[in-house]
């Protein structure tokens, strides 16, 4: 690809919940266009600072020693405003004002479908580039910000794992991922629990009860139970269970909710690099001439698909995955 001799200009922004690696996307996206010569404008907080007109500068030097840090130096909200046409047609304008000729949003499918009535109504290039903790964004097998989230919940449920092993003690516990079970499956997977449960795969309350009983009369009377908070809150989810299983256990059932510490931290090796690798494939292929597109990946591999693949359309945890959590709990 070659270097541009006139300079174009591009802005980047992060929208929606954050999720570790948002960094190292900006990073990538602003070294990779200033390298062929494009400007960058940093938008703050989202949509929100594309409305108000919160624009930085962001020079390849702006972005040096962000590569580790989770959260996003652009800031994130989830902005309803940019529901109504009047306030995307102020967010047009402001990008005119500044001429910006395209605009990258990382983010997930609530803020790819914004951006795409924004480029249907405005004729403005939108670059989608995937990001949500919970993996659920269809057209694509990976999102930034999955693997440290199933990494940190692994850590957590590794440390909860050993009171319940040393008090025999029945633990649910509830992971994010809103209406899908990617996240909770992965983390069922990683720690070998006992039971996992998703919305994908409904596992009724009489199996879960049966399951467990038979394991105390096999001898195991300590279970941790990976609860995705798409299926239900682990405090009433416990105190159901704990009343069908009274008469078999010693000790009430315990829960915890992780809740943010998922999304937080400095971001795995796996996010940092291929959080890179989505930044510089969004501005390589905008520059080869491509408009609106969302960077996925599909295979082992990157490739660019239409920003509206996503819309409507739900992607499921594969089957055999639930299969392997089942087989491996016993
Ligand atoms: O989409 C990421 C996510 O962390 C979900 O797993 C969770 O349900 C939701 O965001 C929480 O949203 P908020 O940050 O608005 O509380």
């Amino acid at each position: 690809m070659k270097k541009l001799n006139k300079m174009g200009k591009i802005a980047v922004l992060t929208s929606g919940g954050d999720a570790p690696g948002l960094n190292a996307c900006i990073r990538a996206v602003v070294r990779t266009a200033c390298y062929y010569n494009l400007e960058v404008i940093g938008i703050k907080r989202g949509y929100k600072g594309l409305i108000e007109k919160d624009f930085i500068p962001l020079s390849a030097r702006d972005v040096a020693g962000i590569l580790q840090k989770g959260g996003t130096i652009l800031l994130s909200s989830r902005e309803p405003r940019f529901h109504e046409y009047e306030y995307r047609k102020l967010a047009y304008e402001n990008l005119k004002s500044e001429n910006i000729e395209a605009l990258f949003v990382i983010g997930g499918n609530g803020t790819f479908q914004a951006a795409n009535l924004l480029a249907k109504e405005f004729d403005i290039p939108i670059i989608g580039i995937p990001k949500t903790i919970d993996n659920d964004l269809y057209g694509t097998d990976y999102t930034i910000g999955f693997d440290t989230a199933v990494n940190n919940a692994v850590e957590a449920v590794d440390k909860i794992k050993d009171t319940s092993i040393s008090h025999e003690r029945i633990f649910v516990v509830e992971v994010m991922g809103r209406d899908s079970g990617f996240l909770a499956l992965e983390v069922g997977l990683a720690t070998g629990a006992e039971i996992t449960l998703i919305p994908e795969y409904p596992f009724p309350m009489h199996h879960i009860v049966e399951s467990i009983i038979s394991s105390i009369k096999k001898g195991k009377r300590f279970a941790i139970i990976i609860l995705a908070e798409g299926v239900a809150h682990a405090k009433e989810f416990a105190e159901t269970l704990n009343k069908h299983l009274k008469p078999y256990i010693d000790e009430d059932i315990r829960y915890t909710v992780l809740g943010y510490i998922q999304r937080g931290g400095s971001p795995t090796a796996f996010d940092r690099v291929i959080a890179s690798k989505f930044g510089v494939f969004a501005v390589e292929h905008y520059l080869s001439g491509n408009k609106n597109f969302m960077v996925a990946y599909e295979n082992g591999k990157l490739t660019a698909k239409p920003l509206e693949i996503s819309f409507g359309k739900i992607k499921k945890p594969d089957l055999k995955d639930y299969q392997i959590a089942n087989i491996l709990s016993s």
